[in-house]
């Protein structure tokens, strides 16, 4: 069983395959965070500590026992106004002003099945593979009422939280910060891991010990962002790839964020990870509900790989939805880089048809086919076609590129308004403008007002007389810029609009995947701007970055690995000098570089030579053949890129009977050393053939000592190895 309640000891604990985790009702009522870690049984509420200690205050029960304090003590769900001085995760504003709210244990539930939460996406589960605890909390003064939601997944060694707010009192309140996870740790000296980055240079991998004070992350910019990623990993500051202890926290939500890491006066930790705390003032009337979006946990005590397999192995099967879920990705050729928005009917059949002659399997037809959409400045909300840009209707359009045996996808941009289009003209109250200010322009776009259900509606109706045009099988869904002038025109309280914004974008998102069960739908926002577990509930792959440079996308990718399954990551062959970074690289690089996602191709076929076509007709072969063992292989790092002179990575079946081994060369010096890759996750004392050269290597030997990269001359050379472990 997952969930054991002790009447005994009012102790809950959860349990995973390989992780336990426990906490304990105590006799005020508090509810007390005891362990998380490797899985055990037993009490563990030996480890709280009680002294008399200055400026750390005492309940009012507590009465004379001057030893209790929230000020120090392990908990589950600290609340602002308990004492606890350390930042908490909730914090009301109540009907009378006063802020404060301590939630005592009123009771619990536990049930079959993984828990779901009404408009937000949700880690899911089959009969048999998940349980619930739901704890009853009730603030007695204001009778403000929190169900905590616990979700365990043992075979994953998952466990998810979340929270339901219940206003039960008479009058209205204010719920200021809302926060599903906190971990408090008692002892330990820890590194906190985060991702950060830019647009084009998302998720660098910044880790960093966690001191006094607190390091907070987070986005308050309507989407989780390129500058964070809503995932953070707490490691024991000795964890490796390999080993030791480490923690991560992944928020299911796209919108802004906070996350905290704070050392506290008696060196213990917390970490808190939910909904930013910036212009949230969310109004609850009596009766009210409000659901906190759910934070996922994991723990692995072998290192930081396991952990991200965890991660991964979740997402892909218990997130991620729909028919491409276990499915190898069409190969595909997107028009972006190929020609902007500079492009005809004829050019897109062209394009499909070079793809076809390719062996590629899918037409993306990019950003520039709507409206008056003839540069980025314009005609975004007007989704209908320009059959005068492109010179035929859509339908014909996609039947000739059908004809060709080709898929057909395209792009929008959905949450997006231009000044310049006719629905602002129409609707220029739908856009977020605070009246009487001018508003923040980005690439010279709005964003609409998706908290107002009748502005969601009609792009929703837009957009599905597109898709109704023709056999679409594949949608990109892109946002291209941060939030700003939250205001919304359709409620009084603004500190509900950017919450109620995410549920309009998860409502229209789900409508789309019931009308179009087999669409692929791939994220995007600035590529990486909103790659997070939120978004994959809805789009099982996002394009990683709209950096396709092979070197950056080392980089990227290796900070994505952390947190996100391969089979997510958009990852594209594309033309040199690269787009973005003018750099030249190999086209076998770029090759091995994309094939380690969902791969396609973002170029010009026509301006490659015949050796180049050839080539993208053999690394389509090569990727066919590994496919599925990038899509669900488990995956592993293997060397770090920001410091090390190649970066490395692996796939390996469940079974290690199969392994693809990836690198590529970041340095070229004079008289250069030779580069060592170890592998990782093979059966020990075994033999393992490689396919090229047929040549048998000893499995401990490889995992030990390494394979070697063959020096070469020239910049930014790839390796691709595939081993099949030899019977017996
Ligand atoms: C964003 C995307 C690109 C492309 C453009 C189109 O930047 O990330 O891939 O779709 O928008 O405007």
């Amino acid at each position: 069983m997952g969930i054991v309640f002790s009447e005994k000891n009012r102790v809950f604990t959860l349990h995973t395959l390989d992780t336990t985790y426990q906490m304990k009702v105590d006799d005020f009522g508090f509810l007390l965070h005891l362990y998380y870690g490797c899985r055990t049984d037993g009490n563990m509420d030996y480890l709280l500590h009680f002294a008399d200690r200055g400026f750390s205050g005492n309940p009012y029960d507590a009465g004379d026992d001057r030893t209790y304090s929230m000020d120090f003590l392990p908990q589950e769900l600290p609340c602002q106004g308990t004492g606890d001085y350390r930042s908490p995760a909730v914090i009301v504003k109540n009907t009378d002003g006063s802020y404060g709210c301590d939630f005592r244990y009123q009771g619990y539930r536990i049930l079959e099945g993984k828990y779901q939460i009404p408009g937000l996406p949700a880690v899911y589960a089959d009969a048999g593979e998940a349980e619930t605890l739901e704890i009853y909390m009730e603030d007695r003064a204001t009778k403000v009422r929190i169900t905590l939601l616990y979700g365990v997944l043992p075979k994953w060694n998952m466990i998810t939280r979340s929270a339901c707010v219940e206003n039960q009192g008479a009058g209205k309140i204010y719920l200021e910060k809302a926060q599903a996870a906190c971990l408090d740790f008692v002892s330990g000296e820890y590194d906190l891991l985060c991702f950060y980055g830019r647009h084009t240079m998302e998720r660098n991998v910044q880790r960093t010990p966690v001191a006094h004070g607190a390091q907070v992350i987070g986005s308050r910019r309507g989407t989780s962002s390129h500058q964070y990623n809503p995932m953070m990993i707490l490691a024991e500051q000795k964890t490796t790839e390999d080993a030791g202890a480490c923690y991560a926290l992944s928020f299911v939500y796209s919108g802004s964020f906070k996350g905290e890491a704070e050392k506290d006066q008696y060196n213990q930790t917390r970490i808190l990870l939910g909904l930013s705390d910036e212009q949230f003032s969310y109004p609850l009337d009596a009766g009210e509900r409000f659901y906190v979006p759910e934070v996922v946990l994991t723990y692995s005590n072998l290192g930081l790989a396991k952990l991200s397999q965890n991660l991964h192995t979740c997402f892909r099967t218990h997130l991620c939805r729909g028919k491409y879920r276990d499915c190898v990705r069409p190969v595909l050729l997107n028009s972006w880089e190929a020609s902007y928005l500079d492009f005809t009917g004829e050019t897109i059949c062209h394009l499909a048809e070079q793809a076809a002659d390719l062996g590629m399997e899918m037409l993306v037809m990019d950003d520039g086919w709507f409206g008056k959409r003839d540069d980025d400045n314009r005609a975004l909300g007007d989704w209908y076609v320009n059959e005068e840009k492109l010179g035929e209707s859509l339908g014909f359009l996609i039947q000739k590129i059908n004809g060709l045996g080709l898929k057909f996808g395209i792009w929008f941009e959905p949450e997006s308004i231009n000044e310049d289009s006719e629905l602002f003209r129409k609707h220029p109250d739908w856009a977020l403008t605070i009246p009487g200010r001018d508003p923040v322009r980005a690439r010279n776009q709005l964003v609409l007002d998706f908290s107002r259900t009748d502005v969601v509606d009609h792009i929703f109706e837009s957009m599905c007389k597109v898709l109704d045009q023709g056999n679409i099988e594949y949608v990109k869904w892109d946002l291209n810029r941060s939030l700003c002038d939250c205001y919304s025109r359709g409620t009084e309280d603004q500190g509900r609009v950017s919450y109620d914004y995410m549920l309009g974008l998860y409502d229209f998102l789900e409508r789309l995947i019931q009308r179009y069960p087999n669409l692929l739908l791939e994220g995007c926002s600035g590529g990486g701007g909103r790659f997070d577990a939120g978004m994959l509930y809805y789009t099982p792959q996002i394009w990683c970055s709209d950096n396709s440079d092979a070197l950056d996308r080392v980089l990227i990718q290796y900070g994505t690995s952390f947190g996100y399954p391969m089979s997510a990551v958009g990852a594209h062959v594309s033309a040199v000098p690269n787009h973005q970074t003018g750099r030249i690289t190999p086209f076998h690089t770029r090759g091995v570089t994309a094939m380690a996602g969902a791969f396609g191709y973002e170029l010009d076929p026509d301006k490659l030579s015949e050796e180049e076509k050839q080539e993208i007709r053999e690394q389509i072969r090569e990727y066919k053949q590994h496919a599925a063992l990038i899509q669900s292989g488990l995956y592993f790092r293997l060397t770090d890129p920001s410091v090390q002179q190649a970066g490395a990575w692996e796939f390996v079946s469940e079974d290690a009977s199969e392994v693809l081994v990836s690198a590529v060369m970041l340095e070229i010096h004079g008289n250069m050393p030779v580069n060592y890759v170890r592998l990782k996750g093979l059966e020990r004392d075994c033999m393992y053939r490689e396919a090229k050269s047929r040549k048998l290597y000893p499995s401990n030997a490889l995992m030990e000592i390494g394979i070697p990269l063959p020096v070469r001359m020239g910049e930014y050379h790839a390796y691709q190895m595939y081993f099949k472990k030899e019977e017996k």
